[in-house]
C-alpha cells in the first residue's frame, strides 16, 4: 500500500515538474497560447486523440429518452482535475475503435449510460467501493431506485478535484438530492459553525458517512458519530440528567436538541436474541400485510392488534424472541437537522414526564426494511398507556406520561433530590434498584401464574399499574 502511495506521489511530482518546466518554457517564449498547449502536453497521444473531437463544443447526442447528452470533455478541466494521470481509455474500455465515432450507438437513457459505465471505478478505488456496496444508496439501486446515486452522480470523473476541499458547503454532493435536508442543515449549529470556522464541524458525510451510507435510523451509527466528536458529553448530561445511558438510549439526540420539532414515539420491533432491530425479510414482505390487515380502518393498531403481531413475530419456529423498544424521536428528516445550541435544548423533565406529555400523542411501529430504511404503520397512543400493551412495550416507561404509579412517585424524589442535592447520585441508583427488583419480582410472580401472557420472556403487569382513561 504504502509503497504504490509513494509511487503515486512520485509519478504527480514528476508530473507537476515537467508541468512548471514547460510553463517556464512557455513563458520564456512568451507565446500566451502555449499555455494550454503545456497542459495537453501532459496528456497521452491515445487521450489527446480522443479530445481532438471530444472538445468540442455542441457536440451532444440525442437519446433514445429524448434527453440530449453533451459529450464535450474539456481538455483543460481534465487536467487540473486529479484524473489527470488516468487515460480515458482506463475507464472507457469497451469503445470500439474501428466503429466509434462513426456508427451511431443507441443509448437508451443518462441513467442508462450511468449505469453501464458504473463498474469503472472499481478497478483503481477498491475500498471506496466496497464501502459503498454496502450502503442505503447501493441497496436503492439494487431495488431498481432511479435516484439513488452512484459513484459519478457524487464526483465527475472527468473534472473531479480534491474532496478535502469542500467550500462552499453547498458543493457537497448531498446537497442536490436532499435539498430540504441541506436548507435546515445550513442553517443548525453544524451548519453556522461550519461555515464560520471551517471544517472541525460536520458536513453531511461527518455524521452519515459518505461512502457507507447507512439508514439513518438503523442502529447506533448516527448517535456514535455524535459521541465521537463531542466525547464529554455522556458526562456533561450525567451532571443533570438521571440515568443518562437510559435516556440516551430511548431518546434520539435530535429529540432534545430539535427544541421547535415535533416528537413522535417510534416502536422498533427488536430482535431480543440476536440484539438488534427486526429486518423485513427480502423476498416474503410480511410486515406491510400483517399491519394493513389488522388495521383495514387504517385508524392505527390498537393494543389488542399490536399484541397478536407481536405473536405473530414470535410463533413457533420463528427464530429469535421479538420484543419492542420505544425510541422517542422527531417526526421528519429534516427536523432532525435543526439543531440549535446548548441553551435552547429540552431540559424541563416535565415535558416528558408529566401525563398527557406532548412527545407521546403520536406513536409509530417501525421494522428494518429490505435497504434499512424503516417501513412504518401507525399505532393508537392509548397503546403506550394500556396494561396489556405494557407487556410487549418493555423497557419504554416513561415515567409520568405512561402513568406507572410506583415510578411517578419515584421521580418526584429524583426531581426533589436533584434541587436539593445531598441525595447524591448513588442514593438515586440505590432507589431504583429496589423499585427493579420489587418490578422484576412481581413479574415473575405474575409469569408463574396460569392464564398470563403467553409471549416468551415478555415481562407481566405489575401490580402498580393502574389504568386511566385519557
Ligand atoms: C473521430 C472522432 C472521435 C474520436 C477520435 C473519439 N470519439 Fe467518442 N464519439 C464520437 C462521436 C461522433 C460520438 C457519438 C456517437 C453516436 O452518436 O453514437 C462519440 C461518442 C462517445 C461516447 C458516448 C458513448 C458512446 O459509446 O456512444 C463516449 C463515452 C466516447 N465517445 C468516448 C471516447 C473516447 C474515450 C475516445 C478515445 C479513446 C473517443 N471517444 C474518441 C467521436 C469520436
Ligand atoms: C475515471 C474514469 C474516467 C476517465 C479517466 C474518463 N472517463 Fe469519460 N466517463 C466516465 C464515466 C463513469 C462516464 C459516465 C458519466 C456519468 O455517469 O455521468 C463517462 C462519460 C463520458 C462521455 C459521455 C458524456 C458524459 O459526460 O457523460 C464521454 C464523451 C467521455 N466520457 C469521454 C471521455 C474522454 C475523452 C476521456 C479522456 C480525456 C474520458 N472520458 C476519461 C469515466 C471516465
Ligand atoms: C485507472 C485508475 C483509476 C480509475 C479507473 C478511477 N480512478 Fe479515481 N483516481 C485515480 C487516481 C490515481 C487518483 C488520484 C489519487 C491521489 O492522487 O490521491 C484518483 C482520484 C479520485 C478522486 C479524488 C480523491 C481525493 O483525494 O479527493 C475521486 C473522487 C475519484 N478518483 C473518483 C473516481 C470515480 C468516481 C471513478 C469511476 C468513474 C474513478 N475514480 C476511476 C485513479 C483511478
Ligand atoms: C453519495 C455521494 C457519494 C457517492 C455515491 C460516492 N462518493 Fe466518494 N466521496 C463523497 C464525499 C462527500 C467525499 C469526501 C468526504 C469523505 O471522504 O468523507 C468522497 C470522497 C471520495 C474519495 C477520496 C477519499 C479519500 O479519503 O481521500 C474517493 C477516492 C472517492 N470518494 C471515490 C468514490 C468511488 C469510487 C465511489 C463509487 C464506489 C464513490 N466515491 C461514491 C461522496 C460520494
Ligand atoms: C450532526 C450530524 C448530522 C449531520 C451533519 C447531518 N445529518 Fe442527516 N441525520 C442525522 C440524524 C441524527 C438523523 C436522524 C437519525 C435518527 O432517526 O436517529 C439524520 C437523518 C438523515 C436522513 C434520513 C431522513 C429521514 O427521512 O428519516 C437523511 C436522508 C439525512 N440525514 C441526510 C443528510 C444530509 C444530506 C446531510 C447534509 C446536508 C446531513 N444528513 C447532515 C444527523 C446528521
Ligand atoms: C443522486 C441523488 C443522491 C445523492 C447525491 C445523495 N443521495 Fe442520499 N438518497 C437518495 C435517495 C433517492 C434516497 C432514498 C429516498 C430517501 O430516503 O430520501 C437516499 C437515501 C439516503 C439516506 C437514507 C434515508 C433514511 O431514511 O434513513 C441517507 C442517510 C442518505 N441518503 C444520505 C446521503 C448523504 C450523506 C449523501 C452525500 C454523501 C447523499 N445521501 C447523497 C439520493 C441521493
Ligand atoms: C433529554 C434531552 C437530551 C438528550 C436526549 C440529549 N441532550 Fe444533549 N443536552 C441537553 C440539554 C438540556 C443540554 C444543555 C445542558 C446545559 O447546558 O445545562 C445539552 C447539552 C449538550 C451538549 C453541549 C455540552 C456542553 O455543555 O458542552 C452537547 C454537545 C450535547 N448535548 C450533545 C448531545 C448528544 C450527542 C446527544 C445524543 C447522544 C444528546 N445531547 C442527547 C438535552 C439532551
Ligand atoms: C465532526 C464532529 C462533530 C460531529 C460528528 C457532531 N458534532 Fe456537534 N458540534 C461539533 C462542533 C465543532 C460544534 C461547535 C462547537 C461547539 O459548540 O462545540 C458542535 C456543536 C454542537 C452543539 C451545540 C453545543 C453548544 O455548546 O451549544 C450540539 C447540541 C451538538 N453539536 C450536537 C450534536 C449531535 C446531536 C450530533 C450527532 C447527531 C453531533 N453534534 C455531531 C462537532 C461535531
Ligand atoms: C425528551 C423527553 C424526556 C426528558 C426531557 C426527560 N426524560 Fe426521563 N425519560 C424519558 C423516557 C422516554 C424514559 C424512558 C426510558 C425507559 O423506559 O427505559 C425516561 C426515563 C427516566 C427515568 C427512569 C430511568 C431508568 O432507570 O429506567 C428517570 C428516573 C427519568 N427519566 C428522570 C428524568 C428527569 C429527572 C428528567 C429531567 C432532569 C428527565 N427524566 C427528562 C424521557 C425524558
Amino acid at each position: 500500500m504504502k509503497s504504490s502511495c509513494t509511487m503515486d506521489s512520485m509519478i504527480l511530482w514528476a508530473r507537476r515538474k515537467s508541468f512548471i518546466l514547460t510553463g517556464i518554457v512557455a513563458l520564456v517564449l512568451g507565446l500566451a497560447g502555449m499555455a494550454a498547449h503545456a497542459a495537453d502536453a501532459e496528456l497521452s497521444k491515445e487521450d489527446k486523440a480522443c479530445l481532438s473531437c471530444h472538445d468540442k463544443e455542441g457536440l451532444v447526442k440525442t437519446l433514445e429518452s429524448g434527453e440530449l447528452l453533451s459529450l464535450q470533455i474539456s481538455t483543460q478541466t481534465f487536467v487540473e482535475s486529479m484524473h489527470l494521470g488516468t487515460s480515458c481509455e482506463d475507464c472507457h474500455s469497451d469503445l470500439d475503435a474501428k466503429t466509434h465515432g462513426k456508427e451511431k450507438k443507441s443509448i437508451k437513457s443518462k441513467r442508462d449510460f450511468s449505469l453501464s459505465m458504473r463498474e469503472s471505478c472499481r478497478t483503481c478505488h477498491k475500498k471506496k467501493f466496497t464501502e459503498y456496496e454496502d450502503s442505503v444508496h447501493a441497496a436503492l439501486i439494487k431495488e431498481g431506485s432511479k435516484k439513488a446515486p452512484m459513484c459519478s452522480d457524487c464526483h465527475n470523473p472527468h473534472t473531479v478535484r480534491s474532496t478535502k476541499i469542500l467550500q462552499p458547503i453547498a458543493q457537497t454532493p448531498c446537497a442536490k438530492c436532499h435539498e430540504e435536508i441541506f436548507k435546515a442543515y445550513a442553517k443548525d449549529v453544524h451548519g453556522q459553525e461550519r461555515i464560520a470556522n471551517g471544517k472541525i464541524a460536520p458536513l453531511c458525510a461527518g455524521c452519515h458517512q459518505a461512502h457507507a451510507v447507512k439508514a439513518a435510523s438503523l442502529g447506533d451509527g448516527v448517535k456514535d458519530a455524535c459521541l465521537s466528536c463531542h466525547k464529554n458529553a455522556v458526562e456533561k448530561h450525567m451532571d443533570w440528567l438521571p440515568n443518562t445511558a437510559r435516556h440516551f438510549e430511548a431518546i434520539s439526540c435530535p429529540a432534545c436538541h430539535a427544541p421547535t420539532a415535533q416528537r413522535r414515539v417510534n416502536l422498533r420491533l427488536y430482535d431480543g436474541t440476536e440484539k438488534r432491530q427486526v429486518s423485513e425479510k427480502t423476498g416474503v414482505p410480511q410486515f406491510a400485510r400483517l399491519t394493513d390487515a389488522a388495521d383495514t380502518q387504517d385508524m392505527g393498531l390498537d393494543e389488542r392488534a399490536l399484541w397478536s403481531l407481536l405473536k405473530e413475530f414470535n410463533r413457533d419456529g420463528v427464530q429469535g424472541r421479538t420484543v419492542l423498544r420505544g425510541r422517542l424521536e422527531v417526526r421528519s428528516g429534516v427536523e432532525a437537522h435543526q439543531l440549535s445550541d446548548k441553551s435552547k435544548a429540552i431540559k424541563d423533565c416535565n415535558f416528558c414526564h408529566k401525563e398527557g406529555a406532548a412527545p407521546f400523542q403520536s406513536v409509530t411501529l417501525t421494522i428494518a426494511g429490505p435497504d434499512g430504511r424503516p417501513l412504518r404503520h401507525g399505532i393508537q397512543k392509548e397503546v403506550l398507556s394500556s396494561l396489556t400493551s405494557m407487556e410487549s412495550v418493555r423497557g419504554f416507561y416513561a415515567i409520568g406520561s405512561t402513568r406507572i404509579k410506583l415510578l411517578d412517585t419515584l421521580l418526584v424524589m429524583v426531581v426533589l433530590g436533584a434541587i436539593c442535592v445531598p441525595l447524591g447520585h448513588m442514593t438515586v441508583k440505590r432507589m431504583f434498584k429496589s423499585v427493579r427488583e420489587k418490578l422484576e419480582a412481581e413479574k415473575l410472580a405474575a409469569r408463574s401464574q396460569p392464564g398470563g401472557p403467553t409471549l416468551p420472556g415478555a415481562p407481566s403487569d405489575t401490580g402498580d399499574t393502574t389504568k386511566q382513561q385519557e
